[in-house]
């Protein structure tokens, strides 16, 4: 054995499911987002999430859960991440640089996917932060335009800056020639609704408040606010956002689904932070 093939040996067993980063994007000093290969067996439903992370010093990987924020057709994967200084993996993550390697298990898994949900004809993806991720890669898949009449992402952050990365993704997918082919009819059907809770902007306010004082469906000349027999929805936030808007969901008569037992919503908590 050559001392070459050992430390190949060495490298391929240290990094098992090694990945390139091939881009990475900062939005503010606490979001990030960034691409990497994919592995060419790694198949997945669109808002599904996946392990990934970087080895620690001692040689052990830390993994954290992330959404994929890519579609299902991509030939890369995207993540989109909060920065925490002292946070164990995104204070290391949020410095990665094109052709650094991050650990990825190919093992998708969540709730978030259409196999969850009965047919309807409006489907709402509710998302605070970087919940967002999962409806990032749910807007370029050519299923949700093929189901659905119309498709409302809603994106609720602190300030207006948080908001860039849903904005300009939702402006992408709608000014795109090759994803407008794609998706179908995604400039009909797909509509954004940002708020903001702390900065001032067009539309302030939490998304549940905003849902309990029927601004929400006034602002979009929805008249008669959600039923099981046409909406389904998609939430994907924090801890409280997920509590809040389940109670507010089953009061307009929707039930939770799963891959196994599906039904008009789904829930799944943001990740990281
Ligand atoms: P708020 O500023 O009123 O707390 P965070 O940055 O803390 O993760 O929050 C992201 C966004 O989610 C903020 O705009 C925050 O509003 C909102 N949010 C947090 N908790 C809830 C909740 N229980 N219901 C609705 N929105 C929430």
């Amino acid at each position: 054995v050559t001392a070459s093939t050992a430390q190949a040996a060495q490298a391929v067993k240290v990094l098992p499911d090694a990945q390139t980063v091939t881009s990475v994007t900062h939005w503010t000093d606490t979001l990030f987002s960034f691409r990497v290969t994919r592995p060419a067996s790694l198949r997945f439903r669109s808002g599904e999430f996946v392990m990934i992370g970087l080895l620690k010093d001692d040689g052990k990987p830390l993994l954290r859960a992330y959404s994929i924020a890519s579609p299902a057709w991509d030939d890369e994967l995207e993540f989109y991440s909060i920065k925490v200084q002292d946070g164990p993996l995104t204070s290391r993550l949020q410095h990665i640089q094109p052709g650094d390697q991050i650990i990825l298990r190919p093992k998708p898994v969540g709730t978030l996917v259409h196999d969850a949900l009965l047919p309807g004809k409006r489907l709402w993806f509710f998302s605070t932060g970087t919940g967002i991720a999962p409806f990032a890669s749910l807007i370029r898949d050519p299923q949700t335009y093929e189901d659905y009449e119309q498709i409302i992402l809603t994106h609720t952050c602190r300030d207006v800056a948080d908001l860039e990365y849903g904005r300009r993704l939702v402006e992408h997918v709608k000014s795109d020639a090759t994803l407008r082919e794609l998706l179908g009819d995604v400039v009909e059907k797909l509509v954004y609704y940002p708020t903001t809770t702390r900065e001032e902007s067009p539309k302030m306010g939490r998304i549940t408040n905003l849902l309990k004082s029927g601004a929400l469906f006034e602002d979009l000349g929805i008249a008669d606010g959600m039923s099981p027999q046409t909406d389904r929805a998609m939430v994907c936030g924090s801890i409280g956002l997920n509590t809040d808007l389940k109670e507010i969901l089953e009061g307009f008569g929707l039930r939770e689904g799963a891959n196994s037992d599906p039904a008009e919503y789904v829930v799944e908590k943001a990740f990281v932070g």
